[in-house]
């Protein structure tokens, strides 16, 4: 009998598992990338990699949380102790990321407290810039900004308090509250937004298809990085969460209900966040190309504009946005620490308690870095770089490594279809086999080639080349290293032993 905590029922873990999916990268990432790559046309592409790597991931993942029954580190060791560099690689990757993404989730906070009386006036870019973040030049670290360390403080005691309840008591309990509720309150927005004057205008911009671009292998390689974000794909998560599924659990049902109901909200999103900016656009007298604006800039500089503009009720609806944006943050970054708390915890079994002390203590230590003036550069390197050469790449290697290395899909498909409603057929192993390592594959040549280029590698022109290495591409090598070093201590022999899952699997 192995004492792992477990979901209380089915609608706490599926809850969880979206509440993880659905995030930062649903509402301010997904309507830009959408819009950038062909608006309707992307929907083709972005269908084309939910189907085909985002479903059929999320499937392997909870498979080997569920057969294995352990983070990913030992998750991976028990499926063959040569993987367990994976597992640690993909905590690794989600260590960085827990670093920098409580702190756009503490600029939400300011700025859902800033609603009420429009206090970023009517220069929007200036106070996000100048007054609130405070933004120094690159690599300068400068002094902490308050303005962002307090609320950052609130978001890691919310976080660390929930995460030291436990699996049912602590993860399952606030997604249960705060999913409903942040579909009820994005709604309200969605609502408000698609009422308002010019919102026809803003979703012909997003929905109509620029069929060019369907061709270009740029528009592809984004759609298969959205879904990786949003799915929580590749970051150890949906591994960890499935490791904590009882026996009897329907995987691949559950995949499908987690990766659609992470695309209907992206769309909301999507349908939301456009209508906004159709009714920002006829009142500027612009057209809605120019006030479109992708991550920090739509959501703390277009959206501060938009409601300045709204006819009535604006600190209402400000509230409601960027409260939403911090309740999708919170639910995804618990799932994000929980990572490492499980791996640490597995591997040298720390009482959770200590394993929350130190593994969320470390992450919160370092976000102080994101909450300075050098925060906001610092933050958009160490998201690029780990987002093309962290999730990405780890992705990569989970595919190759399990389909074409230790040729592990036939049994895992065996222990899926053992517990679920729908059976896997050879579409999956296609899908995990050979579509998606090819188009991954080709991505990841097509980003290398690109940051390789002197006239194209990223940030160009904004940051010098020795700022990028330590920042960007240390830091994303830097999680392998790490994942690395982890897998060389040693396990006690017992905990590697499979645990018996025969009554559902044979
Ligand atoms: N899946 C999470 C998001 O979309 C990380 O933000």
């Amino acid at each position: 009998m192995d004492n792992r905590p477990q979901w209380g029922t089915r609608a706490g873990f599926i809850l969880a598992a979206v509440g993880s999916a659905i995030g930062l990268g649903n509402i301010w990432r997904f309507p830009a990338v959408a819009y950038e790559n062909g608006g309707g046309a992307f929907f083709i592409p972005y269908l084309f990699a939910l189907l085909t790597a985002g479903i059929p991931l999320l499937i392997l993942e909870f498979t080997i949380g569920h057969k294995y029954r352990g983070s990913a580190p030992l998750s991976y060791a028990r499926l063959n102790k040569k993987t367990e560099w994976l597992g640690w690689w993909q905590v690794a990757v989600s260590f960085v990321i827990a670093c920098y993404y409580p702190v756009i989730i503490a600029w939400a906070m300011s700025y859902s407290a800033f609603s009420f009386n429009q206090n970023w006036g009517t220069d929007t870019a200036g106070f996000l810039i100048g007054e609130y973040l405070q933004v120094g030049a690159p690599g300068e670290i400068g002094g902490l900004v308050p303005g962002v360390f307090l609320p950052l403080l609130i978001v890691w005691a919310i976080t660390l308090g929930v995460l030291f309840k436990g699996v049912k008591k602590g993860i399952e309990m606030i997604n249960r509250v705060c999913i409903p509720l942040l579909v009820v309150l994005f709604l309200i927005v969605v609502l408000r937004a698609v009422t308002l004057d010019g919102a026809a205008e803003g979703l012909n911009a997003f929905f109509t298809p620029n069929w060019d671009s369907i061709m270009d292998g740029k528009v592809w390689v984004a759609a298969y990085g959205q879904i990786f974000f949003s799915l929580s794909i590749a970051f150890a998560i949906m591994i960890t969460y499935s490791s904590y599924l009882p026996k009897k659990s329907d995987l691949t049902n559950n995949a499908f209900i987690t990766g659609f109901g992470n695309s209907a909200f992206e769309l909301l999103a999507g349908i939301g966040v456009f209508s906004a900016l159709g009714f920002m656009a006829m009142q500027v007298g612009k057209p809605v190309e120019e006030v479109v604006s992708s991550g920090v800039g739509l959501a703390f500089i277009v959206f501060p504009q938009i409601i300045n503009e709204m006819p009535a009720l604006n600190g209402l609806f400000g509230f409601l946005f960027f409260g939403s944006l911090v309740l999708a943050g919170l639910t995804s970054l618990i799932s994000i620490v929980e990572t490492f708390i499980a791996g640490i915890q597995d591997k040298f079994k720390f009482s959770r308690t200590k394993a929350v002390l130190i593994g969320g203590g470390a992450a919160a230590l370092v976000s102080v870095l994101f909450a300075t003036r050098g925060g906001l550069n610092f933050l958009d390197v160490a998201d690029y770089f780990i987002n093309n050469f962290g999730v990405t790449l780890a992705g990569l290697a989970e595919v190759v490594v399990i389909a074409w290395v230790l040729k592990e899909l036939k049994n895992l498909q065996a222990h899926a279809n053992g517990v679920s409603d729908i059976m896997l057929g050879a579409w999956w192993k296609i899908c995990l086999g050979i579509i998606t390592p090819i188009v991954l594959g080709y991505m990841m040549f097509d980003n290398i080639r690109k940051n390789l280029n002197p006239e194209t590698f990223y940030g160009n022109g904004d940051y010098g080349l020795s700022f990028l290495i330590y920042s960007g591409w240390v830091v994303a090598g830097l999680a392998l290293v790490v994942g690395i070093v982890f897998s060389l201590f040693k396990w006690d022999r017992q905990t590697l032993n499979v645990p018996d899952n025969k009554e559902v699997s044979q």
